[in-house]
């Protein structure tokens, strides 16, 4: 569906202008309308494009991050589009940090719905190369930071009786592994425990858990940190079957669907979304991908004659 946009913008000098812009969106205008969304990370890449998304569909967005400046950037581009938004400069390893931020938005909004945890820290390294600190600087942001999130709007919802739902970003290593990036790997699958878990045990207080597991999406992060060098970008998109990377309306869409009251009934469920690369990688034959007709056909006669 194609929409147009019509966002009506205020200029420093105090004149209105009329912005338009024609958008193409799966959902019903309305989506997420009423719904208060907090997304942590929420300035850049991923995070920020699921801003873009479930405010275009309604919700009020949360943003928390470490750099003010990223964070008032981001608002800012919001609420040009006519999204209410607002942030709060916080880092997720620090537990009274999050409940300063929670607070705030409060105030504000009066009501969370909706948390993702999108916020990570990551990089690629030999394992033998890292220190005890590399090692609980991952760990922290991914696992710690997403535990304590979890904790601080869970115990709210909890207590109040208000329904949540909360949208944990991992990855497909999260269940089969990766080497370079162990501490990413060892987060993220504590992560996605973490969502089997809490999908049965606070289902009765109408409390939904659900993830996504991205292939490459390519942001400022991943080029920085993870494929730094475009050979190594060359090789890891070679990896999907279908021979691209993602694009960011397809995760926002995606994400915007699973914290929908649409997708009430789904509880506990990781949604992999990365062109069937994981098992591509994983599975010790699918480097048969690139035999020829030819060598099938010998493959064929081979494996056929009785022995
Ligand atoms: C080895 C490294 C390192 C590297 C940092 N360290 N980078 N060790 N190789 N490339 C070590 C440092 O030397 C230090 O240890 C320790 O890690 C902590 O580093 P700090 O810079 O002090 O930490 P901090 O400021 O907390 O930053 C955290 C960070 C950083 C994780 C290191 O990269 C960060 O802030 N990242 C946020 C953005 C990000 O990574 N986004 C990517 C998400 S993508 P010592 O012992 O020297 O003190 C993702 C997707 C995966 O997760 C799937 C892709 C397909
Ligand atoms: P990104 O742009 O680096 O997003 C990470 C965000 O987290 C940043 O805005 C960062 O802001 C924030 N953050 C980091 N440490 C934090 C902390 N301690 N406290 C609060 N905020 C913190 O990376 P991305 O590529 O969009 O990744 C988003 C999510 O998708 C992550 O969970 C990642 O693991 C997952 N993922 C991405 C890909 C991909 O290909 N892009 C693939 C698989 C999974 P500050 O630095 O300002 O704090």
């Amino acid at each position: 569906m194609q929409w147009l946009i019509i966002y009506v913008q205020q200029q420093g000098n105090g004149e209105i202008q009329l912005v338009f812009s024609i958008e193409d969106n799966m959902f019903e205008k309305d989506l997420l309308k009423g719904k208060v969304a907090l997304v942590t990370g929420g300035g850049t890449g991923i995070g920020f494009e699921m801003c873009k998304r479930f405010g275009s569909l309604g919700a009020s967005i949360c943003i928390i991050g470490r750099r003010e400046n990223v964070l008032e950037k981001a608002v800012d581009e919001l609420r040009k589009s006519g999204i209410s938004a607002e942030y709060h400069r916080c880092d997720v390893r620090n537990p009274a940090e999050i409940t300063e931020s929670v607070d705030y938005f409060m105030q504000k909004f009066s009501h969370i719905d909706i948390l993702v945890n999108n916020a990570a820290g990551n990089f690629v390294s030999p394992t033998e190369n890292l220190s005890p600190h590399a090692v609980d600087a991952v760990l922290g942001i991914v696992l710690h930071g997403t535990l304590y999130m979890t904790l601080e709007l869970g115990k709210r919802w909890i207590s109040s009786g208000r329904h949540g739902v909360v949208l944990d970003i991992v990855t497909s290593y999260a269940w089969t592994g990766s080497g370079f990036v162990v501490p990413s790997a060892a987060a993220k699958a504590g992560v996605l425990a973490t969502v089997r878990s809490l999908a049965v045990e606070w289902a009765k207080y109408g409390i939904r858990h659900v993830a996504i597991a991205p292939g490459p999406f390519p942001t400022e992060a991943t080029r920085k940190n993870l494929f730094p060098l475009p050979e190594v970008e060359k090789l890891l998109t070679e990896r999907v079957p279908m021979g691209r990377v993602g694009n960011m309306d397809e995760i926002a869409n995606l994400a915007s669907y699973l914290v929908s009251d649409q997708a009430g009934f789904i509880n506990g469920e990781v949604v992999t979304i990365d062109g069937g690369e994981w098992l591509k990688g994983a599975g010790e034959f699918n480097n048969l991908l690139d035999l020829t007709g030819e060598q099938w056909k010998l493959i064929r006669e081979i494996s056929s004659k009785k022995s």
